[in-house]
């Protein structure tokens, strides 16, 4: 059954839920504040680089099925459901800013005269989603019949289009069996593929997503403290969480230690569940994350202080290569970037740095950008591999030996291959794994 969908808000998460909905079948308009991000949209543009959303927006922006505005008149009576895709950024306090989903739901409200569905998909504190509905509620025309309905994404960079087509998991926080048919069949194409529905109230719903990002965070910290641990006694971090993650109740993936998580979510959406849980008194959740956070600080921390050590105790004036800017690959998002987090230490402290990244611009005083592996090594006195793109994998460390004042490699996210590098004459470090040279 064909519905009529709005999105709101047309970043990342809108672009791409609202080509999301047009390949589900749905008649989509996508509504955004910003006019020239429309007008690309609307000629099959992406706002960023993700892998395959041009294409879909391209697809469905020509076959009519999908349109793009900056005038909630469009789309305020005329949609069955409104799907919110605003940005929640971190406030200086660490609590999540709900600025962007106010001023959408006080835009939209005042013209919804007959009632209406408005699902929130943002990762929001617990708390929000009956807020907003209680907002919305005193400013629409049609008031208590706008009803909210919460459905939390788990998109992750460069995999955004496949886990909208094909999501682990939809969870539906609902109040009304109505809202919960009229779900049912927005998603009935994932559904039909027997994809898991869990179906629950508004908290839960929000919560769900949080506890997700939270959950992942704490494997990355706890296997880069077992990386420590590994470090001092003389074990090998990746061999460990190889054996464990056999385990299936532990499960292989988020176990690769290194450099610690960034990006533009899994920070600021794990501090602002520790503010929310502070604020309703959950101490205990508010330290755990507390902890989760001061480890992955801690791996940026540790590479910083190795690379000065490695060079002789003073980094100033010499020169540092830096592989990788994004902070992880198959993205230019250098958003809470743990590599150009390194990178920004070591310029502080008087290094020359060279960063190479396949994709990411590098706009930071005190770092210059190399245009290739090649330019950014030549005459460095330490080379560093912060973000694991595949193709530094494939480098060869004899050429690349030539080209170089030292050869010192510190590899920040375990995924060189030792030997092969030592037989080139290099000297490679690799936090958690001991070196056997
Ligand atoms: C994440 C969640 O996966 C997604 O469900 C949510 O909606 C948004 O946040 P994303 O930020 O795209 O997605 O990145 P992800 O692939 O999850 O990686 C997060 C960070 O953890 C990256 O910096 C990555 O380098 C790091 N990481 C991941 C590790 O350090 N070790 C691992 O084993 C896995």
């Amino acid at each position: 059954m064909t519905l009529r969908v709005s999105v709101i808000g047309t970043n990342y998460l809108g672009a791409t839920t609202a080509a999301g909905m047009a390949e589900f079948g749905h008649q989509v308009i996508g509504v955004d504040i910003l006019p020239e991000r429309i007008a690309k949209l609307n000629a099959g543009t992406s706002p960023i680089y993700e892998h395959n959303l041009e294409p879909l927006l391209e697809l469905h922006t020509r076959s009519g099925r999908l349109r793009f505005t900056t005038d909630y008149a469009e789309i305020a009576d005329w949609a069955d459901v409104h799907i919110l895709c605003l940005g929640t950024p971190q406030s200086a306090s660490g609590a999540a800013d709900l600025s962007q989903l106010h001023a959408a739901i006080d835009t939209l409200a005042p013209q919804l005269t007959r009632p209406a569905l408005i699902l929130g998909k943002s990762t929001v504190p617990v708390g929000t989603a009956a807020e907003l509905q209680e907002r919305a509620r005193r400013l629409a025309p049609a008031g208590d019949g706008v009803e909210i309905a919460w459905n939390p994404e788990f998109l992750r960079e460069a995999f955004a289009v496949e886990d909208t087509l094909r999501p682990d998991r939809i969870v539906l926080g609902v109040q009304s069996s109505s809202a919960r048919t009229l779900l049912e069949q927005v998603y009935a194409i994932p559904l039909s593929e027997q994809t898991p529905l869990v179906t629950c109230d508004l908290a839960t719903a929000e919560l769900i997503k949080v506890a997700a990002n939270a959950f992942l965070a704490t494997k990355i910290s706890f296997i880069n403290a077992m990386a420590q641990m590994c470090q001092a006694a003389g074990g090998d971090v990746t061999l460990l969480a190889d054996a464990i993650g056999y385990d299936s109740r532990i499960g292989r993936e988020f176990l690769n230690a290194g450099l610690g998580f960034g990006g533009g979510c899994f920070p600021k959406d794990i501090r602002a569940l520790a503010v929310r849980a502070d604020e309703l008194g959950v101490d205990v959740l508010s330290d755990f994350i507390s902890s989760v956070e001061a480890i992955n600080e801690g791996q940026r921390a540790a590479v910083a202080e190795l690379t000065v050590a490695q060079v002789g105790g003073d980094i100033s004036g010499k020169r540092v290569a830096v592989l990788g800017a994004s902070f992880k690959p198959g993205t230019d998002d250098t958003r809470n970037s743990p590599a150009l987090t390194v990178a920004a230490q070591l310029a502080d402290q008087g290094a020359e740095v060279y960063v190479f990244d396949p994709q990411a611009v590098v706009v930071r005083p005190g770092l210059t950008q190399a245009a290739s592996v090649e330019e950014a090594v030549t005459g460095a006195d330490i080379v560093l591999h912060l973000t694991e793109w595949p193709e530094f994998r494939y480098l060869d460390p004899a050429r690349l030996a030539e080209l170089v004042r030292t050869r010192i490699i510190i590899d920040g996210r375990l995924k060189l291959h030792q030997p092969t590098w030592q037989q080139a004459g290099w000297k490679i470090v690799q936090i958690g794994r001991a070196a056997t040279l």
